[in-house]
């Protein structure tokens, strides 16, 4: 699950804005699997869907789809003890993601369609586009490994 060093650097360019971000490091301090932090873990969802497209060679916004993989949890509290005004955090969740994202960054609508149904098949509503259909299953893939703490022995970067 590597990627080349021009693939790197590309997934850096595109995330730069985002890391440097304040608000966007504050998702390191809520846990959001296991020991994972919500940034560790949306980090990862944007790698590992970057890294797919790469692997299967798809044409696909990459850039959109690595940043709105980083900002697909950008819910900002802990969702073990906080609960989302609009409803169980798993359904709401996506649309607080959303609200924050749009307030702190000018996105895409391609960016904004991978955060709002990143829950699929949860939330009914299936993604319009492959962008956020990858980035759907790279959080289920993530999430999974992350609550199952094999997390650190598949990671290779
Ligand atoms: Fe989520
Ligand atoms: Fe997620």
């Amino acid at each position: 699950m590597k990627l080349s060093r021009s693939e790197k650097q590309y997934f850096t360019d595109c995330s730069l804005e985002l890391l440097k971000s304040e608000i966007v490091q504050r998702m390191g301090t809520f846990i959001q699997h296991a020991n994972v932090s919500c940034l560790e873990h949306s980090i990862s969802v944007a790698y590992y869907s970057y890294w797919l497209c790469r692997k299967l060679n798809l044409n696909v916004d990459c850039r959109s789809i690595i940043r709105g993989a980083l900002l697909h949890d950008f819910f900002l509290y802990d969702w073990h003890v906080t609960k989302n005004p609009k409803g169980l955090h798993g359904f709401k969740h996506p649309l607080t993601a959303l609200e924050n994202a749009e307030e702190h960054f000018s996105l895409n609508d391609c960016e904004k369609e991978i955060i709002v149904r990143h829950m699929w098949p949860l939330t009914l509503t299936p993604p319009k586009c492959r962008e956020a259909l990858i980035v759907s299953l790279s959080d289920k893939f993530c999430s999974i490994i992350e609550i199952l703490r094999i997390y650190p022995a598949l990671i290779s970067r």
